[in-house]
């Protein structure tokens, strides 16, 4: 049994775990990721990364099927999702492939196993090695959750690791649980031409995002025939011959070919820590931290699905950085969770950052608020894509940009400048002294807080 010695180790390879490890060698640090699957985690291996790959072949497919709108005649369109996984895994293959020749690039060493933390800087592989590292980052992760009676079996109840794998999609499908992941699904699978059911138990899908912004996605669900029934759980099910039949809590029975569960996901802590460690672990499973995501022991540090905050990669990034820079003495500005980017790749795409009105409202600050309809935006008309649009809150008094929302063709991409907006605490008037590019769909943003000055172009 050997003892490598090494000035920080982090126990995952995921977006918390290696985005701390390339930050921490780029500052000169000597680095070790344990890893018992491929670097890259959930987000690349089994998550963002393939479920967006599926989300562009559904475009690609729209695209298609809509080409005659421009004079482009196509024979009829028609799906081998075969092909479809083999180009998704080439992707993600290609992008790990990347990822751990940059790692390696900056001196990091990989261990191939599964790391427990034993307390005193000490990390054990399984096979027997253990790693001494001066700092610690335990970043390993989180799976899906899954409701009792609702097991996934790999056939007929999947969760999103499964569907991500799939080589032929159902003819239908009930989705539990509409949330991103949800609708992202929902949303591909029904594009690709699978019947898709949602059901979600609160009072409507992606709880948190703007209602108006939810209006248009639920619009351009009906539109394609994917049903979505909110305010109601499942209670059971049974086969049907070669269907499930699903009971929901309201005595309704819905039969389809799979149902997918995507209620929620919860931290890979079990088997990480070992009993000489003094990290917590809450009632959920997620390890304890402080602001500066220190845990209860002494140069140990928790991020990403790990811990109880916002699970999203890039939320995992930044909190890396902020531990690194607490391991290298320097001052971190915490993350502000109000303010991080959300982005949601449905069809239309939904993405913000900050308050919205509501929020606004309960916390009793008066705001006032703009917003462009894509319907009158250059690009939006050429690309054929009008449904959605830019809403700005911002500080009734000072016109502060507190939140932007967007929805519609792109909104993931377009989003930058408002979260830039909203962090950086930028007014409607210093924003609008700059230049958007025409045509754009971007310009919708600029002109929307243009409009907050009181004066306008296109925006009433
Ligand atoms: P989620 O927490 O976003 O949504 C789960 C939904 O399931 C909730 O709306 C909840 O009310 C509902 N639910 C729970 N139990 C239910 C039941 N028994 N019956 C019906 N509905 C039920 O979790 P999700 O969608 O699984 O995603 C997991 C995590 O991954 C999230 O934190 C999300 O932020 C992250 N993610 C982010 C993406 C993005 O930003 N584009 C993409 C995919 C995942």
């Amino acid at each position: 049994m050997s003892q490598e010695l090494y000035d920080l180790v982090t126990v995952g390879g995921g977006p918390a775990g290696y985005g701390a490890a390339l930050y921490a060698a780029s500052a000169g640090l000597k680095v070790a990721v344990v890893e018992e699957d491929r670097v890259g985690g959930t987000c690349l291996q089994r998550g963002c990364v393939p479920a967006k790959e599926f989300l562009e072949t559904a475009a690609t497919y729209r695209c298609v099927q809509g080409a005659a709108e421009f004079g482009i005649e196509t024979s009829p369109t028609r799906i081998d999702f075969g092909v479809s996984q083999s180009r998704k895994q080439q992707v993600v293959d290609r992008l790990t492939k990347g990822l751990a020749g940059l790692m390696k690039g900056r001196g990091i060493d990989i261990f191939d196993g599964h790391g427990t933390y034993k307390g005193g800087g000490a990390v054990e592989v399984s096979g027997g090695e253990t790693l001494q590292g001066s700092s610690i980052i335990l970043a390993a992760g989180s799976k899906p959750r899954w409701i009792r009676g609702f097991e996934p079996d790999g056939e007929s109840i999947l969760t999103s690791d499964e569907v991500l794998s799939l080589t032929r999609l159902p003819e239908s499908v009930l989705i539990v649980g509409g949330g991103v992941i949800g609708c992202e699904f929902a949303s591909m699978m029904s594009d690709l031409g699978t019947t898709v059911t949602i059901v979600e138990a609160l009072p409507s899908i992606l709880p948190g995002v703007d209602a108006e912004l939810t209006g248009v996605l639920l619009r351009s669900f009906k539109k394609r025939g994917i049903k979505v029934k909110t305010g109601v759980g499942v209670s059971s099910h049974r086969r049907a011959g070669k269907l499930v039949a699903v009971e929901l809590a309201d005595g309704s029975e819905i039969e389809v070919e799979q149902v997918v569960v995507a209620v929620g996901r919860r931290p890979n802590s079990d088997g990480l820590l070992a009993p000489g460690s003094s990290v917590e672990v809450d009632a959920q499973g997620f390890v304890k931290v402080g602001p500066g995501y220190e845990t209860a022991e002494r140069s140990v540090f928790a991020i990403g699905d790990l811990i109880n905050t916002a699970q999203l990669a890039h939320v995992g990034f930044a909190e890396g950085i902020a531990a690194v820079k607490a391991i290298l003495g320097e001052s971190a500005a915490p993350v502000d969770y109000t303010r991080v980017p959300w982005c949601i790749y449905t069809h239309p795409e939904i993405a913000f950052a900050g308050l919205t009105e509501e929020q606004a409202a309960e916390h009793g600050v008066d705001v006032v608020v703009k917003k462009d309809l894509l319907g009158g935006n250059s690009r939006a008309r050429i690309i054929g894509e009008v449904d959605g649009f830019v809403k700005v809150v911002a500080d009734a008094k000072t016109h502060q940009v507190l939140g932007v929302h967007l929805v519609g063709p792109w909104a993931t991409e377009l989003l930058s400048p408002g979260y830039l907006a909203v962090n950086w605490e930028a007014t409607a008037e210093e924003i609008a002294q700059f230049i958007q590019p025409h045509p754009t769909l971007s310009e919708a943003f600029g002109e929307t807080v243009l409009a907050l000055t009181g004066r306008s172009l296109h925006v009433g």
